[in-house]
């Protein structure tokens, strides 16, 4: 059995007949970080919540550890479910010292532990040395650390954290999702976070799971995630990419579209001539010499992004589609207007629902 487990979760709030969390299963690893990734509204706080205790399911099943923490029977208090919560405000009480804030949590133990466990924690934070200060007097990221060292401190089985890194500036949000992931792995603990953020979740967890209107979309590492999206949705939401439909071919492995034919990276179990569709990552389509590739397109707007270039191509075979996005190396200098070849790349072509 897992560590943690939510079967067939759902939650209806008050009188509501849509579900803000639709019949979820999820089995989590222990020492695993997994992340919640959705729009606004699609269910990741709620979720976060009935695991923490704060919010009762209408029906379903969690266990944490060895135990059942909720079911049709009962129902454990949050202090009695062996969480760590991180809250988004960091919830840091302004008056306390940041070692009376990590103390805080400590309330059953012997005082003298309590210190030695408060600067133990801190120090795997890194911020020992600031212990006597206010939460005022210490930057937007320590005060983060100050309140994952908090929920840290009482070792429980599990922390969560919702949308840790929508307070900080761009600098300080990569930096944050670097610490914090380090903080996690060095304290051996399992962690549940929620965010909006696609790069937050690929550059933080083992796994990600994609919500939408309160159903699990796809649970996967970060790079199959990305690279074999399961649906539609994922793959728009997970990075940028081209959707395209058309019908398989007698060989199960190409598909005639409308900017021509399109090889698979593996053979369909589907039937000859049946639709499907794909999604072709913009860096999966290759720029070759004018004349060489097989498609031709116009370009027709060109972003810089510093890191590539982002090309909007009108295809010649169907200039009444949605121009594709093709991914172009910074020193290769195409003009607005003029014509480019590419092919594309097999393995990062995928067939989705
Ligand atoms: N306390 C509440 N009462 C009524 N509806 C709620 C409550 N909390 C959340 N919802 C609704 O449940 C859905 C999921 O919300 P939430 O879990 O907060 O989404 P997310 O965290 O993914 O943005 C939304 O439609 C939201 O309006
Ligand atoms: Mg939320």
């Amino acid at each position: 059995m897992s560590f943690i487990q939510l079967e067939q979760v759902s939650k209806f709030f008050h009188d509501s007949l849509i579900p803000a969390v639709d019949s979820l299963n999820l089995s989590i690893e222990c020492g695993e970080i997994i992340t919640l990734l959705g729009p606004s509204g699609c269910g990741k706080t709620t979720t976060l919540r009935m695991l923490a205790g704060f919010e009762q399911p209408s029906t379903g099943r969690i266990s944490i550890g060895d135990q059942v923490v909720y079911d049709n029977h009962k129902s454990l208090p949050p202090e009695k479910r062996g969480i760590g919560m991180v809250f988004q405000d960091y919830a840091l009480f302004p008056h306390l010292t940041i070692e009376k804030n990590v103390m805080f949590g400590l309330n059953k133990w012997k005082q003298k532990d309590r210190k030695d466990r408060a600067l133990e924690v801190l120090e795997l934070v890194g911020l020992a040395d600031f212990a006597d200060r206010l939460p005022s007097q210490i930057s937007g990221g320590q005060q983060q650390r100050v309140a994952l060292a908090r929920a840290l401190a009482p070792r429980p089985h599990v922390v969560l954290m919702d949308e840790p890194f929508s307070n900080l500036d761009a600098g300080l949000r990569e930096k944050m999702r670097f610490d914090v992931t380090n903080i996690l792995r060095k304290a051996n603990t399992t962690a549940i976070i929620v965010t909006h953020d696609q790069k937050d979740a690929f550059a933080v967890s083992d796994r990600v799971v994609v919500m939408k209107d309160g159903i699990i979309q796809q649970v996967a590492s970060p790079r199959d995630m990305y690279r074999c999206p399961k649906n539609c949705f994922v793959a728009q939401f997970v990075g940028k990419t081209n959707l395209l439909t058309g019908r398989l071919e007698k060989d199960l492995k190409h598909v005639a579209t409308t900017i021509g034919t399109v090889c698979l990276p593996h053979y369909q179990t589907k039937e000859m001539c049946e639709t499907v569709k794909l999604s072709i990552r913009p860096e999966g389509c290759q720029i070759v010499a004018e004349g060489d590739g097989n498609y031709n397109g116009k370009v027709e707007r060109v972003t810089y992004s510093g890191e590539y270039q982002e090309l909007y191509v009108n295809l010649q075979s169907d200039p009444s589609s949605e121009p594709m996005v093709i991914y172009a190396p910074i020193d290769q200098d195409i003009q607005i207007g003029s014509t480019i070849s590419f092919n594309i790349k097999t393995d990062l072509v995928c067939v989705v629902e």
